[in-house]
């Protein structure tokens, strides 16, 4: 009889994330704008879900700087709101968040005043004097990017970056996006932050490499033997890509309409994908093995030149629409919107690697704001069979291959393949096969934040983006900006709120004779 053991899963235990066995050493988390929108919806929820899961070690404080003037308790109610609505299906345990709120502080101060931050040293050591320990300090920027050069510079004055040093106490940084608006602002803020902290203490922020979805794509690559095969040139014939996202600016009209989806997404969270899909194996997984293959991918893009329609892009913008019997704003009724903006919230565009694995294979980028549906989806799609057999005439061609992952939201991995439907005649049809993580593990993923917030913590860089790639992906930016910058028009193309974008995108596909698919996958049941 044949062997029906069942497979085991094997279990490894990562330096972070869940399950792990390493909790960092005592220190202090001070955020830089914690009066913000970040601080309250992503970061103190995320600090507080790693409290209450034991992640974080008992002397752990957190020191929220801002200048509007807050007492302590002011800021602990607000931020137990803040969890309550925005931390991740938990809810607020009253014990530990009693442990916790104590360990929270407000600390009042302006970002150019040295003595500011003398006082905060002066804290951050006052404090792990009387707990014994040393003063370590994780400092988060979560500052509008225009503040970042500032506050940097004022943590090198005050003597608490601490490069160089060798022994505890160690400070980090960790530096939200936009890393700069282009390529020379991004060399600029690069340069300033090296002057004061070393790249090793440099953690900047792309939110995307902290979901799990995202670091499985290199599971999905380098665990299993039957991928790395067909993984190139002669089995794919394109990828797409898709970040959409069925909102719209909310609250962060103005900064919104000064960056647009080029710089907002594309410039870190696309790019970032395409390394991840296209990268060679690294030599390990050390930060750097993985960062180097990345920033040799970026390296490969084949520069799309300036021009006022610069070629295999499309930028649009969302007009008003009704969805699901409402009127949805367009772009131009949003608040901190400037009348007449010619901010794209769209773009889609055609980029090409030029290595060996994927030559001539187009990568079809789109992401948008307003769009149908929140969704981020990478589709491989293999090249066709030759239609002799399955796809004689009458029959209609046979669908390709397609292997896609979904990163959010409906997590899985779909393949698409060919089956003939029973009965007495050949009938081929495609036919998915389907693996959803919320079927198949009980445990929910971590927030990227709380997976990058511990990461920064332990010091392990893996999930952060190095200098140099930020810079080669600005690099194969910046022609496109200056093209658009060069060639003001008064209009964009448009899409109505709540579409999938303009036809102008389809028309980019299907000018090399594709079109865009999204590979559906059955929404779980409850
Ligand atoms: P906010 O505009 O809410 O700013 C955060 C805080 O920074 C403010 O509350 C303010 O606090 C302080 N601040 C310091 N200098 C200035 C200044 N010159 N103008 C306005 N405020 C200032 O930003 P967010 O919280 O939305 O974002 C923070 C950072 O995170 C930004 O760099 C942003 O790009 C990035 N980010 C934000 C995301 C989000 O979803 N919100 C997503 C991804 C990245 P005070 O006045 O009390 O000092
Ligand atoms: C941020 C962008 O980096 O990512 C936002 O600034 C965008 O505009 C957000 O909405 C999307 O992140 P997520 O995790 O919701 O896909």
């Amino acid at each position: 009889m044949a062997d029906e053991a069942p497979v085991k899963s094997k279990v490894f235990t990562l330096a972070s994330g869940p399950g792990a066995k390493v909790t960092p050493e005592p220190m202090t988390l001070v955020i830089f704008g914690a009066s913000g929108d970040l601080a309250r919806r992503k970061l103190v929820p995320a600090v507080y879900g790693l409290w209450q899961d034991g992640q974080l070690p008992p002397l752990f404080s957190l020191v929220a700087f801002a200048r509007h003037p807050k007492s302590d308790e002011a800021f602990r109610g607000e931020m137990r709101e803040a969890v309550a609505k925005f931390s991740r299906g938990r809810t607020v345990d009253a014990k530990a968040w009693e442990a916790f709120a104590e360990r929270v502080h407000y600390r009042v101060g302006d970002y150019d005043d040295p003595a500011a931050f003398r006082a905060l040293g002066a804290q951050l050591d006052r404090q792990a004097a009387e707990e014994h320990r040393p003063a370590n300090a994780l400092f988060y920027l979560a500052t509008p990017p225009q503040t970042f050069p500032l506050v940097v510079r004022r943590l090198g004055e005050a003597g608490l970056s601490r490069a160089g040093a060798q022994a505890p106490p160690w400070s980090r940084l960790v530096i939200e996006k936009p890393f700069g608006s282009d390529l020379s602002s991004a060399r600029a803020l690069n340069e300033e932050v090296l002057r004061v902290f070393d790249e090793r203490q440099v953690f900047r922020i792309d939110h995307y490499l902290g979901k799990e979805t995202v670091q499985n794509i290199l599971v999905l690559r380098f665990a299993n033997s039957i991928f790395e095969p067909i993984w190139n040139q002669k089995y794919v014939d394109h990828v797409q890509i898709t970040v959409a996202e069925s909102g719209g600016v909310e609250q962060r009209g103005p900064y919104y309409d000064h960056a647009g989806a080029l710089r907002d997404i594309v410039q870190n969270h696309m790019m970032q994908l395409v390394c991840l899909v296209a990268m060679e194996s690294p030599l390990s997984l050390a930060a750097d093995a993985v960062r180097d293959e990345k920033a040799k991918v970026l390296r490969a893009l084949r520069p799309i030149p300036a021009a006022c329609v610069p070629e295999g892009l499309v930028r649009a913008q969302y007009a008003a629409a009704e969805a699901r019997g409402k009127r949805v704003r367009g772009y131009l009724e949003e608040d901190g919107v400037a009348p007449g903006s010619v901010t794209e919230t769209y773009v889609a565009m055609k980029v090409l690697i030029d290595n060996w694995r994927w030559a001539g294979v187009p990568f079809y980028l789109r992401t948008g704001k307003r769009l149908a549906a929140r969704l981020t989806e990478i589709a491989i799609h293999f090249k066709p069979i030759p239609q002799v057999l399955f796809g004689a005439p009458g029959r209609g061609p046979v669908e390709p291959n397609v292997l896609a992952m979904r990163i959010q939201s409906n997590e899985g991995i779909t393949l698409r393949f060919q089956v003939n439907v029973p009965g007495p005649a050949m009938q081929i049809e495609p036919f998915q096969m389907d693996f959803g993580y919320a079927e198949v593990f009980e445990r929910a993923a971590p927030e990227a934040y709380e997976r990058l917030l511990l990461d920064a913590a332990l010091g392990e860089p893996t999930l952060f983006t190095r200098g140099d790639e930020i810079e080669a992906a600005w690099t194969f930016l910046q022609p496109i900006l200056d093209g658009v910058r060069q060639c003001p028009v008064r209009r964009l193309p448009s899409y109505p709120a709540g579409s999938w974008g303009p036809a102008e995108a389809d028309a980019l596909l299907e000018a090399d004779g594709r079109r865009w698919s999204l590979v559906r996958r059955p929404a779980k049941t409850a």
